[in-house]
């Protein structure tokens, strides 16, 4: 108990609090703004991108700490390692914490203590009563360096906790948005009579609300739907589907089947109709760590980055997104827990070009 009250001081103490610069809906969040004070470690409170006109997300997935620090201990290395070694302006980490050992504090605090904020979308692991996955949002929400809020009027209206929107703002302007990260929950088990209960779907309200808030965004920018990615934890039906079609390239492992949601609710098809995320990023299955390229969309894993308490075959690691300021053509690489990175891509041209410079590397 001791031990939590001093590490909690320790991060309150280290790192900035962060306000307002995520999005429930596109009603900004002023109450987080509450939240800032300044202190031996800053964290910003905006995303941007920086003076080369890039901005790199570290994905980390499937963290499943346990009561055994031991068995924690070699993820928490791995991650610690990754994020010193990639320097990211962004650690995102798609769902699966586990419980135990402090974890929600660690992972922000594994990138706060650097001046990196983070942010979180929940797997089917987190609490699957929507009260107590909201007081788990909370927590986040009252981390320095998290950049999840708490529900707002809007939010509160849609299923799940973690459906954010987050603006990276231009490297040159302050004010300007240059890309969007959309965050979903993708809940936990779906009640489907005659099939298993699990990987449960988007539901229509969350993908009513990201159309809603994509095409405001497009007419924001002129007209042009800004770059976007989409972050959350159970991969659309269309993973499988899009392997297992020979008209879809791939890259990267599959070691077992896609544990998504048995019916379609539609959210690929919004994605493709508005037009502006152009990568979807998932964790769920520790085995597969490909990304497969369908109709204009890299749809990808990220590298499972959990203990050896969660069953895994691949060597495990973390998926890198490196996105350019003004385009929507980014790369995308693992990293592995040994350091060596593997299949550095650049979407759509890896899998659309046949130029030589673009074929994965190393
Ligand atoms: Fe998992």
């Amino acid at each position: 108990m001791e031990k939590t009250i001093g590490r909690r001081k320790f991060l309150r103490n280290s790192a900035l609090a962060i306000g307002a610069i995520s999005l429930g809906g596109l009603d900004a969040v002023a109450d987080t703004k509450a939240r800032k004070a300044r202190t031996a470690v800053s964290v910003p409170d905006t995303l941007k991108f920086n003076k080369e006109g890039k901005f790199k997300i570290v994905q980390f997935t499937d963290i499943h700490a346990c009561d055994d620090h031991e068995q924690n201990k070699h993820s928490y290395d791995i991650m610690n390692n990754l994020i010193e070694l990639e320097k990211p302006d962004l650690v995102m980490y798609t769902g699966d914490f586990g419980g135990g050992d402090n974890i929600y504090d660690r992972l922000v605090g594994f990138a706060s203590s650097r001046g990196i904020p983070c942010a979180v979308a929940f797997g089917n692991h987190e609490p699957e009563d929507e009260k107590e996955r909201e007081a788990v949002l909370n927590h986040f929400a009252s981390l320095p360096g998290c950049l999840n809020v708490r529900k707002d009027a809007e939010t509160s209206k849609l299923p799940g906790a973690t459906n954010q929107i987050i603006p990276i703002y231009s490297s040159t302007d302050a004010g300007k948005k240059s890309a969007i990260l959309y965050l979903f929950d993708s809940h936990c088990d779906h009640h489907l009579p005659g099939y298993d209960r699990k990987n449960d779907w988007i539901k229509p309200e969350q993908v009513e609300w990201y159309v809603r808030h994509s095409r405001a965004l497009t007419v924001e920018n002129g007209g042009v739907p800004y770059p976007a990615l989409a972050f959350f934890h159970i991969p659309l039906l269309e993973y499988g589907e899009a392997w297992n079609d020979s008209r879809y390239k791939n890259m990267g492992w599959r070691i077992e089947n896609e544990g998504c949601a048995p019916v379609n609710s539609g959210l690929f098809a919004a994605f493709l109709d508005c037009g502006d995320v152009k990568g979807v990023f998932c964790g769920h299955d520790h085995d597969n760590d490909y990304v497969v390229f369908k109709n204009g969309i890299a749809l990808g894993y990220g590298r499972f980055s959990g203990g050896l308490n969660a069953y895994h075959t691949l060597c495990r690691g973390c998926r890198v997104i490196e996105l350019t300021e003004g385009s929507t053509v980014f790369d995308t690489w693992t990293r592995m827990e040994t350091s060596r990175m593997l299949y550095h891509i650049t979407v759509p041209y890896s899998f659309t070009s046949d130029d030589p410079k673009y074929r994965p590397r190393p």
